[in-house]
């Protein structure tokens, strides 16, 4: 049976593995397991509870205020013996993290294939976003396989020479996350539970749900985000703006510093919220105001405007579906763009319920249907002095002791015509 390893470690890449690792599981014919290497740790087992992942292998590696040095360091040296133990045929990674690119450098080291989930998108600035554009394109190069979100993502992936047998196009799985949690959501009891755990929230105000984490904005650019965002609150108390700060210390600093003191009766700031609380939170919101990756393929999902608070976004699709404008990181832009949109119900509805660019909430499927078609194929790595080469490996073998899978069944016939599945 072939072996796929599934390798992330903070709190996106989960949140966007998980739909796959759930299909995965449930499939008689792949064996799966699961490596984080938890450069994360309390935000990543947000996510890990809320889908019910156990994983396999953790590597937990996350230390307080962590640079780039510790977390490829840690997460490289630690890896080798993990993809040793469990001798996969396949490594899956998902996005631009550092565990990312850790991981597909350490399965291209003991020669094993990698499937990148998420490539091809690009802003081709080095330093923006940082840095994860070169972590990605570093992916880009290892990659055997290539699941590519849209078909701009493709055509980058094309330009630079990716073959096209390499690259699929499937949506992207953050859709297929979002679509789960939604329905957890419709349930009377959640719903309950979650208006009573946020019923600060319930004083029919408009809600401005914000978050922000880029290290390019870390140092001046994140105290201007702070001072924008603590402007706006001033200027607009009718609205409600909530605020679930990232545990990253380059960011709880200036928030603490700014908007922490002197609270306003209308800043709600919060530790960041599980994944249930948070799709929650974008549902009920009426703007958000963000710098992250992720949800801006949520929020377009959900109808919802975003303004990006970078100078550059490697998704551009959703600036094209109307829905997203970029303001930077600057306090009077961010204050402006924002201010006007929560002041002109013209401008604002330009913005609402536009095509969602992003995928359909099948992307993990077409994932699945593609690795089953392709894993016979998967190139097998001639032996060298140095490097393992994986035969196909029984379980049994006195490797590491995996917990036996309840229920397993079938995941279904691969889909008849998948090489070039698109999102509808
Ligand atoms: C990381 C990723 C970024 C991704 C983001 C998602 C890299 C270089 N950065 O950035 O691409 O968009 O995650 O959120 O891969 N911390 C905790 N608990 C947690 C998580 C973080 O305390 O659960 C704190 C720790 O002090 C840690 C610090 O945040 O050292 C930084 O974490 P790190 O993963 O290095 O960077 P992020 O800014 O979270
Ligand atoms: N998210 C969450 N709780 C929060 C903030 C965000 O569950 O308090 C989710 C959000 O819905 C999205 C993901 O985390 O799916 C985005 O993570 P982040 O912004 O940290 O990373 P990025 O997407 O920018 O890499």
């Amino acid at each position: 049976m072939h072996r796929i390893l599934t390798i992330f470690g903070t709190r996106p890449e989960a949140i966007k593995l998980a739909p796959v690792i759930k299909r995965l599981e449930s499939c008689s014919d792949l064996s799966s397991e699961v490596c984080v290497t938890a450069q994360h740790r309390q935000m990543l087992d947000q996510v890990l509870d809320i889908f019910g992942i156990e994983p396999d292998y953790d590597l937990d590696i996350m230390r307080p205020n962590q640079d780039l040095f510790d977390v490829t360091a840690m997460a490289l040296s630690k890896l080798k013996s993990v993809i040793e133990q469990s001798r996969p045929n396949l490594v899956l990674v998902q996005g631009d993290t550092t565990t990312t690119l850790v991981a597909s450098l350490a399965a291209f080291y003991l020669k094993v294939p990698v499937a990148h989930i998420e490539a091809g998108l690009r802003t081709y600035d080095k330093y923006s976003p940082f840095p994860e554009e070169v972590n990605r394109r570093v992916a880009t190069i290892i990659a055997d396989l290539n699941f590519a979100p849209t078909r701009w993502a493709k055509a980058n992936l094309l330009r630079e020479g990716v073959s096209k047998d390499k690259i699929f196009v499937t949506g992207n799985t953050v859709i297929d996350a979002l679509y789960h949690v939604l329905n957890i959501i419709k349930s009377a009891k959640v719903r309950d539970s979650l208006e009573a755990k946020f019923n600060f929230l319930r004083t029919g105000r408009k809600i401005v749900l914000i978050t922000g984490h880029r290290r390019e904005s870390f140092g001046e650019g994140f105290r201007n985000i702070c001072k924008a965002i603590r402007k706006l609150a001033e200027t607009l108390p009718a609205y409600d703006f909530v605020y679930p700060v990232h545990l990253n210390p380059n960011v709880r600093s200036p928030v603490e510093d700014i908007l922490g003191k002197n609270r306003l009766h209308n800043l709600h700031l919060t530790e960041p919220v599980e994944y249930v609380s948070f799709a929650y939170l974008m549902k009920e919101s009426y703007l958000i105001l963000t710098d992250s990756g992720g949800i801006q393929e949520e929020a377009i999902t959900l109808g919802k405007p975003v303004l990006i608070m970078r100078n550059t976004t490697e998704r551009p699709e959703g600036i094209e579906a109307g829905a997203v404008k970029l303001v930077g990181n600057k306090q009077g832009n961010i204050f402006s763009k924002c201010n006007e949109l929560l002041t002109n119900e013209s401008e604002y509805s330009k913005m609402v319920n536009k095509e969602n660019p992003y995928g359909d909430g099948k992307a993990a499927e077409r994932i699945i249907d593609i690795l089953r078609q392709r894993m016979p194929l998967v190139k097998k790595y001639e032996s060298s002095t140095h490097i393992t080469v994986y035969p196909t490996v029984s379980d049994g073998d006195g490797r590491h002791a995996k917990q036996p899978r309840i229920g397993t069944q079938t995941c279904g016939e691969p889909a008849k015509s998948i090489s070039h599945a698109q999102p509808t």
